[in-house]
C-alpha cells in the first residue's frame, strides 16, 4: 500500500498565471474545489492507501498541488526549489513537514518542483526539464536521491511538468516491473527516442487524452486514479489490464493541476 502527502485547498485561487491552464480572470469555487479534493483524498484511502497532511498556507494558492512539494525516495526528501517567486516559500513548508513526518531533510540547490518533474519508474529517475525544473536539478537528484536521472526535454508550454506528459503506471514504488504512458509530443525529438528505447511497449497517449491532464494520474500498479474526461485513455489503461478509478477535479484543473499534482507520493 502506498503512503501519498496532500494539502487541503484552502487557499486555492487563480491570483497569479504561471501556465497557460490559468487565467485570472476565471473565477474560482473554492468550496467546489475543497470538495473535488475531498473527494480524492477518500478515494485514495478507499483503495487502502495512507494519506498524510500538511497545512496549507495563506498566501500559497498551488499549495494544493503537492507533488511540487518535493521528491521522496527511500526515506529522502529532496527539496522543491520553484521557478516561480509565487510558489517559492512552499518548498521550505513542504520540507519542514517531511521533516516532521520522520523524512530526512535535504536541501535543494538547483531549481526543481518535485514530483512534478522527478518521476521514479524502477531503479530510474524520470527527469522533466525545459520549463519548470532545470538540467543541473536532475544531476543534484540523482546524487541526493541515489538513483540514476534520465533528463527529458519538455517542449509543449501546456505540459510543463513531467507529470503532466507522461504516467508511471508501474515501478513507481521502485519496483523491478516496469510501465509508462505518454504523449510523445510533449518531448523533443531526442527525448521521444530515449523514451522509445527505454519503454518500447509504452501505451501513447494522444492529445485528446493529455488536454484534460489524463496524464496526471495516479498509479498504485492496479488502480489509475484519474480524470472523468478522459475515456480514451480510460478503456485503453483498462484494456491493458489496470482498473481507473475516475475523478472529477474542475476547480483544481483551473490551476493547471489534475490527481497526480494533489498527491506526492512517499517512499521508504
Ligand atoms: N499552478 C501550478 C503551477 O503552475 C500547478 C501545478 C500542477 N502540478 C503538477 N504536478 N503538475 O505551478
Amino acid at each position: 500500500m502506498a503512503r501519498y502527502l496532500m494539502c487541503p485547498p484552502t487557499y486555492f485561487t487563480v491570483s497569479y498565471e504561471i501556465n497557460p491552464w490559468m487565467d485570472t480572470s476565471v473565477p474560482v469555487d473554492q468550496a467546489k474545489a475543497v470538495a473535488e479534493w475531498e473527494r480524492l483524498r477518500d478515494v485514495h484511502r478507499d483503495l487502502g492507501h495512507t494519506v498524510e497532511l500538511i497545512d496549507p498556507l495563506p498566501g500559497l494558492p498551488d499549495m494544493v498541488y503537492a507533488a511540487n512539494g518535493a521528491t521522496v525516495v527511500d526515506g529522502v526528501a529532496y527539496e522543491a526549489k520553484f521557478s516561480h517567486v509565487e510558489r517559492a516559500a512552499e518548498g521550505p513548508a513542504y520540507l519542514a513537514r517531511l521533516a516532521e513526518l520522520g523524512f530526512h531533510p535535504h536541501e535543494a540547490a538547483e531549481t526543481n518542483e518535485g514530483e512534478g518533474d522527478l518521476l521514479l519508474v524502477g531503479d530510474l529517475l524520470l527527469a522533466g526539464t525545459g520549463l519548470r525544473t532545470s538540467r543541473e536539478a536532475h544531476a543534484e537528484a540523482s546524487a541526493v536521491l541515489g538513483r540514476e536521472a534520465v533528463t527529458l526535454e519538455l517542449v509543449d508550454p501546456r505540459f510543463y511538468h513531467l507529470d503532466t506528459a507522461l504516467m508511471v503506471l508501474k515501478g513507481l514504488d521502485g519496483g523491478p516491473e516496469v510501465d509508462v504512458a505518454y504523449l510523445p509530443g510533449a518531448f523533443s525529438g531526442p527525448s521521444q527516442e530515449r523514451l522509445r528505447d527505454l519503454f518500447p511497449d509504452a501505451l501513447l497517449a494522444t492529445e485528446e487524452d493529455a488536454a484534460v491532464l489524463g496524464l496526471n494520474a495516479v498509479s498504485d500498479g492496479e488502480h489509475i486514479v484519474m480524470s472523468a474526461r478522459a475515456p480514451r485513455l480510460a478503456g485503453a489503461l483498462e484494456e491493458r489490464g489496470y482498473t481507473p478509478v475516475p475523478v472529477d477535479l474542475p476547480e483544481l484543473l483551473l490551476g493547471g493541476g489534475g490527481a497526480k499534482c494533489c498527491t506526492l507520493v512517499l517512499r521508504g
